[in-house]
């Protein structure tokens, strides 16, 4: 039987770091779906394309390779030959990446993508919608949640670390907003899966979260 372990939850709560801990100890492939729309949104504002235009920016997406690679232990994203691992991170593409991942057309054309990187298993794929509608039949469906000033926090300290400008109050809305976004668009919304286990990460470590997922795994 094929295995893939489902990681939802909103924007911050630690999903990408934990996902990739979880498919290092287990040998299982890492899949960043965030990214597969952050590098449509990238590919959408550097070609001027109106992303609120749902049959245009499907036909932008049909036309775009995104591959997810693994490049010395590092996560490495292309969009068709260009690199955009850094890229798709901006604050510009994040501010966007919720209307793009709004639409009926490009969520399907996602999805069909993202069932083909899991149809072998062994996979641990990191998402909003991934235990609802992705990977329904996963073996193993966490949702991550943590307050929302926690979330920007994390983000925070992230860009400083980066060395960027940051400030916690434009972050704490930015995250409101997409939250909002993501939970009440039409399309498969961010919502926990019935059958999903909620793990609250405000006052946990990577280390206490990822052990709690490998034991729940290993159940
Ligand atoms: O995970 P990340 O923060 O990189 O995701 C960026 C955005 O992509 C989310 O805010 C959401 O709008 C969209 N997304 C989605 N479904 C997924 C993964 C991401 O709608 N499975």
């Amino acid at each position: 039987k094929k295995i893939n372990i489902a990681i939802d939850g909103p924007a911050g709560a630690g999903k990408s770091t934990v996902a990739k801990k979880v498919a290092d100890r287990l040998s299982f492939v890492y899949i960043d779906t965030g990214a597969m729309y952050r590098a449509l949104t990238y590919l959408a504002l550097k070609t001027n394309t109106d992303i609120h235009n749902e049959e245009t920016l499907n036909q932008l997406l049909l036309n775009a390779e995104i591959s997810l690679k693994n490049e010395q232990g590092e996560q490495t994203i292309y969009l068709n030959d260009e690199e955009v691992s850094d890229k798709i991170r901006s604050s510009e593409v994040t501010n966007h990446v919720s209307y793009v991942a709004k639409h009926r057309a490009v969520r399907e054309e996602m999805l069909k993508r993202q069932q083909q990187l899991a149809q072998n298993g062994y996979t641990v794929m990191d998402g909003r919608d991934i235990g609802t509608a992705v990977l329904p039949d996963a073996k193993v469906k966490i949702f991550l949640s943590a307050s929302v000033e926690e979330r920007a926090r994390r983000r925070h300290q992230e860009n400083v670390q980066k060395g960027e400008d940051s400030n916690l109050d434009t972050l704490i809305e930015e995250i409101r907003k997409r939250d909002q976004i993501d939970s009440e668009r039409d399309v498969a919304p961010l919502v926990k899966a019935d059958d999903a286990i909620e793990i609250d990460t405000t006052d946990r470590s990577i280390e206490q979260v990822t052990a709690e997922i490998l034991t729940i795994v290993s159940a």
